[in-house]
């Protein structure tokens, strides 16, 4: 790349790296409402490396699809190109360059995540692990200044001591990374905490290169906040999350956009970029946030399809209109190209360390509107299959995260679930039946996939 063409991380707005958050329809919003540079979700490296680059001609976009599942990892287009950041969650520097090699062509530049305090990243020494071993932290970008032409960045959240924090940001800036951002917080401290603006002015002032400030989004909810963020930190350059994710047009300069037409440009977006329906009910609930109570919210909560969800905002028809074009003009979507992969798309995952605690998992999705009749369910289903069988009775147990449910049905000492988290007990429940259906040839897979189950 030339050095005419390369990002500069100086003076910028940047939209951080959010995990779910950070899919193509938010980015291309941020760069609507006038961010400068859009960072994706954390990538973890091997994921990616597993994954196949795919030029994607009827939605004109580069997709990186998981080639155990047909899943997307990485969707973007020509229109980001020249401001889309990579940030890669990794512990080893030949796989963190591999990644860097292998998205080179289609992005701006390639960042490390060293802050990341969740368990996953941390047991697996990446993210905030990386901040208690600077040599490795050295290694990783070293790998990837020298090896690819892209600028590299890190993100990095501050250490207790601001001495040690001022030490680690030297030994990284060392290694000829382009720009550091800075997260204000420790690993151990909440979003709730004050974020420690002071350490980040401290190396501002000592660095010779952009120093980006990040995690001031508790103060900021228009443009001239973020003015005074920059002001408090001493950086040109700054980088929001939280702000962005509850209203991407923080970044407009003439103040922001009502709520309801952020969501409309965003579900916009996702129809035209097929966005998968569970990460676009995650965005716009994350926008809505208390407004989840509300009729409008709650009529959101019911919702499965791009379809159903655009109509909550009158864009039903628009939805239905791009579906079908996109369609007619002949889109792999998941639904199509699962067929293809249709094998790999069950998994046999362990729970536990004992025998018998396989699961087989499909990604399938329970539609109640495809029932007419109760009898016609997955559970009575099941239920007199196993009565018919003398299979014994199925046994459902669901667990819940946040909002969400997944239940695993035990049939004859068998387990079967979906991976697709549900709204609620009834419906996690339905899923696992549905699953258990298709794994003993009840339902077919083409069915499944033609009834938009498989997502
Ligand atoms: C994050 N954050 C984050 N950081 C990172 O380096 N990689 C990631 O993938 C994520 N994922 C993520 C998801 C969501 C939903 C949130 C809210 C946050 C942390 C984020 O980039 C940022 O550092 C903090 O949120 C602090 O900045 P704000 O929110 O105060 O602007």
């Amino acid at each position: 790349m030339s050095s005419a063409s390369r990002l500069s991380y100086a003076d910028k707005l940047i939209l951080a790296p959010m995990v779910r958050v950070g899919t193509l329809p938010m980015r291309l919003l941020a760069l609507d409402y006038g961010a400068d540079i859009v960072y994706c979700e954390e990538l973890i490296d091997w994921k990616l490396l597993r994954s196949k680059r795919r030029e994607n001609d009827v939605l004109g976009t580069v997709d990186y699809v998981d080639q155990s599942d047909g899943s997307i990892i990485f969707r973007t287009c020509p229109r980001e190109k020249p401001s889309v950041v990579l940030q890669i969650g990794t512990c080893c520097p030949e796989r963190a360059l591999k990644v860097a090699k292998l998205v080179e062509q289609d992005v701006a530049g390639i960042d490390v995540n060293m802050g990341c305090p969740k368990e996953f990243s941390v047991k697996g020494g990446m993210g905030a692990a990386l901040l208690a071993q600077p040599d490795k932290a050295q290694q990783i970008l070293t790998a990837l200044v020298q090896g690819v032409g892209l600028p590299v960045t890190c993100k990095i959240r501050i250490l207790p001591e601001p001495g040690e924090t001022l030490r680690l940001c030297r030994a990284l800036a060392a290694t000829g990374i382009a720009a550091i951002a800075i997260h204000g917080r420790t690993r151990d401290e909440r979003p709730q905490h004050a974020n420690h603006d002071s350490i980040i002015k401290a190396v501002a002032q000592e660095l010779h290169i952009p120093v980006i400030a990040n995690g001031g989004s508790k103060e900021i909810d228009c443009y001239d906040d973020i003015a005074a963020f920059k002001q408090r930190t001493g950086c040109s350059s700054v980088m929001l999350a939280r702000a962005a994710q509850w209203n991407c047009s923080v970044f407009r300069p003439r103040g922001k956009a009502p709520l309801d037409d952020v969501i409309v440009a965003y579900l916009r977006y996702a129809v035209q970029y097929d966005n998968p329906p569970g990460n676009t009910k995650y965005c716009v609930q994350n926008m809505l946030r208390d407004l989840q109570d509300t009729p409008r919210g709650k009529q959101l909560l019911e919702t499965q399809t791009l379809e159903q969800m655009c109509a909550v905002w009158q864009l039903g028809d628009y939805c239905r209109r791009e579906q079908l074009r996109l369609k007619e003009l002949g889109l792999q979507g998941r639904r199509e190209v699962v067929p293809a992969s249709l094998e790999p798309r069950l998994k046999r995952r362990k729970l536990g360390d004992g025998d018998g605690d396989d699961v087989t998992e499909l990604q399938c999705a329970f539609i109640r509107n495809l029932y007419r009749a109760d009898t016609d369910l997955p559970k009575t289903q099941l239920l007199l299959w196993a009565r018919r069988n003398g299979a014994g009775q199925p046994a459902y147990t669901t667990v819940q995260e946040d909002k969400l449910f997944k239940s695993v049905v035990l049939l004859d000492g068998k387990k079967y679930s979906s991976s697709y988290w549900e709204k609620n007990k009834r419906w996690a429940e339905q899923g696992a039946a549905l699953v258990c259906l298709w794994a003993l040839g009840v339902v077919s897979l083409e069915a499944l996939v033609k009834d938009g189950c498989i997502l």
